[in-house]
């Protein structure tokens, strides 16, 4: 994680982000804060990275890079206002000896693939359509060596695969339908036959924009009735509420990269 110190919204790279709008850099931080509190509660490791000034979108680590079994994907941002980010990402991976696989392809991390580590014995969902290129996913696979399916999003509102689809636990996901091509939703609903389906106002909410250690699953305190499908389905909603930095277009997830060994 990194703290949102430098938050602000400078700069429209999504339709959530508009630069008229004040932005509460201290209420940001107090609320990311109590995200991080959560995490460690749930009895989780964080690690941060040192937040850079005129970098206002390093809030949002789940963008540096994808990690599977202990290989990192590093990321190439598509714009260049996010560029800088990808090496403190990288310099923290090898700092602490990861094996580091640097990107030749446009990719935002964990902001357009996500992990299913018993789905399939070990699948690789991957986003594209806004952010991450098509060759990525190639790469990605190359590099990871999980077989990589390929969704296509075509709602610019949910530009990352991570504000439209979740990973529940190690074989299920939590998604919404319209952000997707009809023929991305028919591989989804085949793969995928007991999913948590998510509505227009749970996507609005950003509720998918969620973690999950499998049991607890933090997400926006405004997705209320995603909370409710998912207690129902069996899963304990952990709702954090992270108002402030939705004005940059993320959430939970967008905060958070997450560590595989
Ligand atoms: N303002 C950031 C951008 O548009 C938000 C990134 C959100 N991150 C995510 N993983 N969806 O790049």
């Amino acid at each position: 994680m990194c703290s949102p110190e430098h938050f602000a919204v400078e700069y429209a790279i999504n339709p959530w982000m508009d630069v008229t709008t004040p932005v509460d850099a201290e209420l940001a931080v107090k609320q990311w804060d109590r995200l991080r509190e959560t995490l460690v509660g749930l009895g989780h490791d964080v690690y941060l990275l040192t937040p850079g000034a005129g970098l206002p979108d390093m809030v949002f680590a789940a963008n540096g890079a994808f990690v599977v079994d202990g290989t990192v994907y590093g990321a190439r941002f598509k714009h260049e206002q996010r560029t800088a980010e990808a090496a403190a990402h990288r310099a923290f991976y090898e700092s602490q000896g990861w094996r580091f696989i640097a990107p030749s392809e446009t990719n935002e991390g964990e902001g357009d693939f996500a992990y299913l580590p018993d789905a399939h014995g070990g699948l690789i969902l991957a986003g594209h359509g806004f952010r991450t290129e098509l060759p990525a996913h190639a790469e990605a696979q190359e590099a990871l060596g999980r077989p990589v399916v390929s969704l296509r999003l075509v709602d610019p509102r949910f530009y990352h695969l991570d504000v439209a689809l979740a990973s529940i636990d190690d074989s299920n996901v939590v998604y919404y339908p319209g952000a997707f091509s009809a023929a991305s939703q028919r591989v989804l609903a085949q793969l995928f036959p007991d999913a948590v389906v998510a509505d227009d106002s749970d996507a609005l909410a950003f509720g998918l924009n969620l973690v999950s250690d499998g049991l607890n699953v933090v997400l926006n305190s405004e997705a209320t009735r995603l909370a409710g499908k998912l207690k129902a389905a069996g899963y304990h909603p952990v709702p954090v509420e992270l108002a402030e930095l939705k004005k940059g277009g993320g959430s939970v997830k967008c905060c958070i990269a997450e560590l595989r060994h």
